[in-house]
């Protein structure tokens, strides 16, 4: 039985019903893009929810007064190739400073373990707070390998986002990375032998860019 500490199921009814639109196969690319975005969006709500904020005074065009801004705390995402990518423009439109880092990963379609091949982060990702993007948490594998990787480059505060994961993959993050909260909007029931969700929503990569 997985510890379910750190692991935020988003179960806002707005999320639920376009995970529903994301699941039916007969979704198109354009919408479900956009979904993939907004969902993205909602999730970060949630994600972002213990930013730290400050006092400042502000004159309004009424009287002064003392309001809280953020405190300026540096925020990094960094999605996983290629399929996180469809989650960043929903992020930026809420956090338009937030730097991006990519990471490329793709699974071996035998093995399905993770295989690098690209990686670009911003200079200063060690002294930012990094949610990692993935649509898709499935065994795990790319996101341990992702989060394995940050932790490498020093990177100290680290949050998950998926959009729909398998018990398998939330049972690896907890076991490689316990200090990491996984924030999705549900988990399924199994992954079936060539370890896609099951029931799902399909290949995640395919679906947001037209690959199949
Ligand atoms: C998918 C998905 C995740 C990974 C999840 O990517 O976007 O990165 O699989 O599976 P895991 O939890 O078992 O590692 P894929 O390897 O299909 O590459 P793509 O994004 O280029 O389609
Ligand atoms: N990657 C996907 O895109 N879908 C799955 O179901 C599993 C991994």
């Amino acid at each position: 039985m997985t510890n379910m500490e750190k692991v935020h199921i988003l179960d806002h009814p707005l999320l639920q019903h376009k995970l529903s639109i994301l699941r039916d196969k007969n979704t198109g690319v354009k919408q479900f893009r956009e979904i993939v975005s907004e969902m993205a969006a909602l999730e970060c709500y949630e994600a972002t929810r213990d930013l730290t904020l400050q006092t400042v005074e502000i004159e309004t065009p009424i009287a002064t007064g003392t309001f809280q801004t953020l405190a300026g705390k540096k925020l990094a995402i960094v999605p996983i190739l290629r399929a996180g990518l469809g989650m960043v423009e929903g992020i930026l439109n809420l956090i338009p400073s937030a730097k991006v880092g990519h990471i490329g990963l793709y699974r071996d379609p035998e093995t399905h373990a993770p295989v690098e091949y690209y990686c670009k982060m911003p200079q200063d990702i060690a002294e930012r707070d990094v949610i990692v993007l993935d649509p898709m948490l499935a065994t795990g594998g790319s996101a341990s390998a992702a989060i394995t990787f940050l932790k490498g480059y020093g990177c100290k505060h680290i949050k998950l986002m998926n959009i729909l994961a398998a018990p398998e993959g939330i049972a690896c993050i907890r076991r490689d990375h316990p200090d990491v909260d996984i924030y999705v909007a549900a988990v399924d029931e199994k992954l079936n032998e060539r370890a896609y969700i099951v029931p799902g929503l399909g290949d995640a990569g395919d679906r947001i860019f037209g690959t199949k």
